[in-house]
């Protein structure tokens, strides 16, 4: 499973991204709206960091989803273009295949809109986790039925495990087969740390200063 940061913060993204382990950053209209810039900047700075950029549209017919989807994706190669899981989010979805725009779609809820979205030629599909959890089901019982759907049938559209909340959600995403789970900046803070990786830190060094004759 490929990890994705789900922000917008461009210096928070930057201090992850310096760890290694991120390869693409997810985005939507929410989190742009919070950092009150200009889209289109922080999206030339973000593909900068990664290979993997999605920028969601916020217009509603499909022609000016298409539009707006091709004036992001010509920013940068790296762009993908989000477009919502609703007939004119699939019709765009088509304009932009024909261009050669890679696109996620996003607001996923039930196995057969990812299935829907996977056959209009969806790159990647983005199941809700947590938002399903908000209503009083299992989010991730979605990331593995989508992903035994795709596995039995031979789709290879990529499965982003997305509104995850928490670490249990991240560790239940990669057990059901999610291809990427992307994830905001304070779940991955958390999903570094360990007491005992403290803990252990801190007496490794303190025997060293004391067995090498160092002050402290
Ligand atoms: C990412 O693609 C989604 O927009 C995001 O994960 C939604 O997360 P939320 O349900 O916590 O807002």
């Amino acid at each position: 499973m490929k990890i994705f940061v789900d922000s917008a913060d461009v210096e928070e993204i930057r201090k992850i991204v310096k760890l290694g382990f991120v390869s693409g950053v997810t985005t939507n209209p929410s989190l742009i709206a919070k950092t009150g810039r200009d889209p289109r900047e922080v999206y030339y700075e973000l593909a900068q960091m990664v290979e993997h950029v999605s920028a969601e549209v916020v217009s509603e017919d499909p022609e000016s989803m298409v539009r707006e989807g091709l004036e992001y994706a010509s920013i940068h190669p790296n762009i993908v273009i989000k477009l919502p899981m609703t007939p004119n989010g699939l019709m765009a979805l088509k304009g932009l295949n024909e261009k050669g725009v890679r696109v996620n779609i996003t607001l996923i809820f039930s196995p057969s809109q990812a299935l829907l979205a996977a056959r209009a030629g969806a790159d990647f599909v983005s199941p809700f986790i947590g938002r399903i959890d908000d209503i009083g089901y299992y989010g991730t019982d979605l990331i593995r039925q989508v992903s035994q759907i795709f596995a039995l049938h031979g789709i290879e559209t990529k499965i982003i495990a997305a509104s995850i909340r928490h670490p249990i959600h991240f560790i239940e995403a990669a057990l059901a087969g999610a291809h990427i789970a992307t994830v905001p900046p304070d779940v991955i803070w958390k999903l570094l740390q360990h007491p005992l990786t403290d803990i252990g830190l801190e007496k490794f060094l303190s025997d060293w200063k004391k067995g090498m004759g160092v002050n402290v």
